[in-house]
C-alpha cells in the first residue's frame, strides 16, 4: 500500500501528523528563543553551556519530530509539493538554518557571546519564522 493510500485509509492519520508537526515546531522554536534570550544577557545566573546543552537537545528533538512528520506528509503528494514554490523555499530555508547553526557553533559563539553571536541568533529566529510562514502558506 502506498503511503498516500495508507494515510487515506486512516482519516485521523494526516491530522495526527499535522499535530506532531506543530508539537515539533513548538519545541524547536521555544527552546531556541530561550537560548537566544540567554545569549542576549537575560537569565545571566544560568550557566550558558549547560542551558545550551539542554535547550539545544530539546530543540533538536523538536526538529526531528517536524522532519519525520513533514516527510510523511510530503510522501502523500510529492509531485504537487515539489512544484510548489513555497515548499521549495521552505526546504532552502532549512538548509540556510543548518548553515547558520554550523557557523554559530563552528566559531564558538557560545563561548564568545559577542555581537555576532547575537546576530546569528536573530538570523536563526528570522529563518525559523520564515519556515513557519512558508509552512502555513503551503496549505492555501
Ligand atoms: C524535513 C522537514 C520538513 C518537511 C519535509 C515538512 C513538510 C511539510 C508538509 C508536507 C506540510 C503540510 C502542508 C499541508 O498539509 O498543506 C507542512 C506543514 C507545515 N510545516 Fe513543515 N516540514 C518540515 C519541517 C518544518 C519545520 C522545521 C517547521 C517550522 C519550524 C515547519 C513548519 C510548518 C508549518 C507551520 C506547517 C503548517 C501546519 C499546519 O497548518 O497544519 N515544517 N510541512
Amino acid at each position: 500500500m502506498s503511503m498516500f493510500a495508507a494515510l487515506q485509509s486512516h482519516p485521523w492519520a494526516y491530522p495526527a501528523l499535522e499535530a506532531v508537526h506543530i508539537v515539533g515546531i513548538a519545541l524547536l522554536l521555544g527552546n531556541l528563543v530561550l537560548l537566544e534570550l540567554r545569549v542576549f544577557g537575560r537569565g545571566a545566573a544560568l550557566p550558558v553551556q549547560a542551558l545550551a546543552r539542554l535547550a539545544l537537545s530539546i530543540a533538536l528533538a523538536g526538529f526531528t519530530l517536524a522532519a519525520v512528520s513533514g516527510s510523511l506528509m510530503f510522501a502523500t503528494r510529492p509531485e504537487e509539493l515539489i512544484a510548489n514554490r513555497l515548499f521549495v523555499i521552505k526546504m532552502g530555508l532549512l538548509v540556510a538554518a543548518a548553515c547558520n547553526a554550523g557557523w554559530f557553533h563552528g566559531r564558538g559563539s557560545l563561548e564568545k557571546l559577542d555581537w555576532l553571536a547575537r546576530v546569528q541568533m536573530l538570523v536563526s529566529t528570522a529563518i525559523w519564522l520564515a519556515v513557519i510562514g512558508c509552512g502555513r502558506w503551503i496549505a492555501y
